[in-house]
């Protein structure tokens, strides 16, 4: 049995409909979440919206709605997606959530009474779009505040603050002594770089004045919570941390500390500085710290960001429909280096499903079937006699289940589907080089007819349990396929699993090609 497993992606603003950089997240948590169950890791997933804030009672105003109407309309959109693109999570994390704000005001009032909030008054420029105030820091080389701001107002407010900096050194220490805290490390090394500059304190409150939707202060009822504050802590409050008597959530002790799966926007400072000092405000201790893995941007081919005024956007809903999931899901997670970017494209998404799915494992599987089926009538049967490229595809299978492991280990999908690449390959070498069409006109070449068949159904079997976390329902389909669903594990990726006298099923198309005009 394996080790307990907590993953959670960032939590999406609801202030907008969902962009295909949520789903490539959504996706490759899943897969991680996928992959652990299927080593035997007990895996508890969260995954959730961003509810509150001024973007979403500004946009809420715009539409003419109640802000918790419109939030919950637009979570709709999200709950929706992943369904489509089969994000089995855990808990889905809403921060309107009453049980959620009950945590946040309990942390809040522990925080308060420790005496590690205090109220001040700040004046200075104020980005609305970003909700935060600006420093010179934050201007351009033309001293202006540039366009990501949006719009910039000059402010005077009475707010309260969490003491931050004084932990500058505590973080510090802590990733030294952590040094795969952080994944990719060259994240890690930004973020000590960032920690080092920490001075300020974290202004953790918004006039209820200016703005209504957020969690109250519970010892000021003047004052709602800052969004980051309020968010970050629903990697906790959605897993059973102070929970109620009697609640569904798990027991927060059995999966924490978690993995967060976030986008390199939101390392620095949310969740390298805020998030860490917020838990060790809370009292949390450096072996209960997060783990933080940062994934790149999905960008427009040349490296362009999408966005709605460049009229660049590809939107995942749109594209699951035309394409299926399983291309979506397959694309991200065999394209994009976990860490990197990824210049993404329709084409690039056809391209890789047709040579990898369709004509790769989908058209091996087929080829195998009926040929097992034509000859054998689909039995498989040991053989007498083994070809070189027989024992060369064994040692192939070995080495690919032992790579994928390792990679999957990482996070690098694209290296583990890489090696599943290079089996299937290795199984049409052995097609190719044998021609069992040959073989099964010459009586006497039967054993090794046997044997060929017998090492191409071993070899797609093993290919598709470790395509299992990214194609789930493909990897089921082949499986019964081959007559032998329900043994999806990586227990069962060793070498010799058919009995002699096996019955194969009949063949029937997993991956059909997409054709350029995006039809199958
Ligand atoms: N609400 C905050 C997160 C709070 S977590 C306590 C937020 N939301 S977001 O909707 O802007 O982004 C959600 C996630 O999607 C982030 O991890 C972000 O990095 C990721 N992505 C948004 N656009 C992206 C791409 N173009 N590509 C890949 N992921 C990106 O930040």
């Amino acid at each position: 049995m394996g080790s307990q497993f907590f993953i959670t992606t960032a939590i999406d603003y609801t202030n907008a409909a969902p962009h295909i950089g949520h789903a490539y997240e959504k996706i490759l948590a899943d897969v991680i979440a996928r992959y652990r169950r299927m080593k035997g890791d007990e895996v508890y997933f969260l995954s959730g919206v961003d509810q509150h804030g001024q973007k979403v009672q500004l946009a809420a105003q715009k539409a003419g709605v109640p802000p918790q109407q419109f939030a919950t309309e637009v979570t709709e959109k999200f709950i929706s997606l992943w369904k489509t693109l089969g994000i089995g999570y855990d808990e889905w994390a809403a921060t309107s959530d009453p049980r959620h704000k009950e945590v946040v005001q309990k942390i809040e009032q522990a925080l308060y009474e420790k005496g590690d909030l205090y109220k001040a008054t700040h004046s200075g420029f104020y980005s609305v779009r970003q909700e935060q105030f600006l420093t010179d820091k934050e201007r351009g080389p033309n001293g202006e505040f540039g366009p990501e701001w949006g719009q910039v107002i000059e402010l005077e407010e009475e707010n309260w603050y969490f003491k931050l900096a004084r932990h500058r050194d505590w973080l510090l220490n802590l990733l030294d002594s952590r040094p795969d805290l952080v994944t990719p490390s060259f994240r890690q090394v930004e973020l000590q770089n960032a920690v080092e500059r920490l001075s300020g304190d974290l202004c953790i409150s918004r006039p209820k004045s200016r703005l209504a939707w957020g969690i109250e202060l519970p010892f000021d009822r003047d004052f709602v919570t800052y969004v980051w504050f309020d968010a970050l802590i629903n990697y906790i409050s959605f897993a059973g941390y102070l929970k109620e008597e009697g609640s569904s959530f798990p027991d927060f002790e059995k999966f924490w500390p978690a993995v967060h799966v976030i986008g390199k926007d939101i390392l620095i400072p949310a969740h390298g500085i805020y998030w860490l000092i917020m838990l060790k405000g809370a009292g949390f201790s450096d072996d209960q710290m997060p783990r933080l893995l940062v994934h790149g941007f999905i960008n427009a081919v040349g490296g362009e960001k999408m966005s709605k005024s460049l009229g660049n956007v590809v939107d995942p809903a749109e594209l699951s429909a035309k394409y299926g999931s399983a291309a979506l899901r397959y694309v991200f997670m065999r394209d994009c280096a976990t860490g990197q970017d990824l210049e993404f494209s329709e084409e690039r998404l056809v391209q890789r499903y047709n040579s990898d799915l369709a004509n790769g494992l989908g058209n091996l599987l087929n080829r195998t079937l009926n040929m097992s089926q034509r000859y054998r009538g689909g039995r498989l049967a040991k053989g007498s006699y083994e070809d070189a490229l027989c024992s060369e595809l064994r040692a192939v299978a070995g080495r690919t289940v032992s790579e994928y492991t390792l990679q999957m280990d990482n996070y690098q999908t694209h290296a583990a589907l890489e090696s599943v690449s290079a089996l299937v390959s290795q199984a049409d070498k052995l097609v190719e080089a044998s021609a069992p069409w040959k073989l099964a006109k010459d009586p006497e070449q039967a054993g090794r007819l046997d044997s060929v068949l017998l090492h191409l159904a071993e070899a797609i079997r093993i290919a598709a349990i470790l395509v299992g976390p990214v194609l789930p329902e493909a990897s089921s389909a082949i499986l019964a396929q081959l007559n032998v669903a329900g043994f999806v594990s990586l227990a069962n990726c060793g070498w010799g699993f058919f009995a002699d006298g096996h019955q194969l099923g009949a063949p029937s198309p997993v991956f059909p090609r997409i054709e350029t005009d995006g039809t199958k």
